[in-house]
């Protein structure tokens, strides 16, 4: 490899001043600055390739179960035209805005969460904006709210590799990102756009969650493979990544997410996830 083509990875250089690779003359810094009051430790960012994998119900059981252990936990929802958090957790109405910042909205639990459906005048008012203002509410989201002492912050993205993925991990420390798939022959090829883009933005990947595993029946408590046998495996042995959790289909879940209650769902299918990330450096 010629000096002039060597990755900054791999001279460690701080991307702005660097003679010796790519960035030398074309780096431009993206990153959005943090609110002056907002203090947040820990960003992860919850993704998958296509949309309804079950990603925003990932994110508000991660959420849930990682307040519930005592981390201040927050959910910066950056679904802007499909956001769902906020029913998941029962919230309606408007943030408030002060003249310093917009203030997160809390569950009952105390999950500090902001989502343009708490923006809105109406929830179902649909957000029809063009690619540049949802990539930059992204961005808003992280700077203009005032996020105090968060431990943990779940980022639920969009579905795919667009704007406001990239917007998000150019733009927002990201500390690791979960991948969410479904039991599907396409699980590989989307899983593996997921981890490239992962691999160009350099953000480690903690692992992946299957949703839709199975169907547990309450009447014999035998497992019914209802997406037929599960593609997680090869996909995990393909892309040398780790299978985090794999989660039921449960009638009882998406009750508790229709009507506002994901707080009170009991489930310890995920203590494995909380720990990684409790242990995370
Ligand atoms: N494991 C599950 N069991 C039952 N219903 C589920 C499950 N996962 C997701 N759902 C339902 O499917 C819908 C889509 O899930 P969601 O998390 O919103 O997907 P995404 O955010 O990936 O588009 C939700 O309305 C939810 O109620
Ligand atoms: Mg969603």
């Amino acid at each position: 490899m010629s000096e002039q083509n060597r990755q900054c990875s791999d001279t460690g250089c701080d991307k702005t001043s660097c003679e010796n690779c790519d960035h030398a003359n074309t780096a431009t810094n993206f990153s959005a600055p943090l609110h002056e009051m907002s203090t947040v430790k820990k960003v992860i960012g919850i993704v998958s390739g296509k949309g309804g994998v079950g990603k925003s119900i990932v994110t508000s059981l991660l959420a849930a179960a990682m307040q519930k252990a005592g981390k201040k936990t927050a959910v910066l929802d950056a679904d802007i035209t499909g956001p769902s958090i906020p029913k998941a957790f029962g919230l309606h109405g408007k943030a408030n805005a002060t003249e310093i910042g917009l203030l997160p909205m809390q569950t009952t639990s105390g999950i500090e969460i902001i989502s343009t459906n708490l923006l809105l005048n109406n929830e179902t008012d649909p957000v029809v904006w063009r690619g540049p203002i949802i990539a930059g509410t992204v961005k808003q989201f992280w700077s203009d709210v005032i996020w105090t002492d968060i431990e943990y912050m779940f980022i639920d993205m969009p579905p795919g590799t667009g704007d406001v993925p990239l917007t998000v991990f150019q733009s927002l420390p990201v500390d690791a990102i979960i991948i969410v798939t479904s039991p599907q022959e396409l699980v590989s090829m989307i899983v593996g756009k997921a981890v490239k883009m992962a691999a160009m933005m350099q953000i480690p990947i903690l692992g992946l969650i299957e949703n839709y595993s199975y169907f547990q029946c309450p009447d014999n408590g035998k497992k019914y493979h209802i997406f037929g046998p599960s593609h997680l495996q090869a996909a995990a042995d393909a892309y040398g990544l780790k299978i985090l959790a794999e989660l039921p289909i449960d009638p009882d879940l998406a009750a508790a997410c229709d009507s506002g209650n994901i707080e009170n769902y009991q489930t310890n299918i995920l203590d494995n996830v909380i720990n990684l990330l409790k242990n995370m450096k």
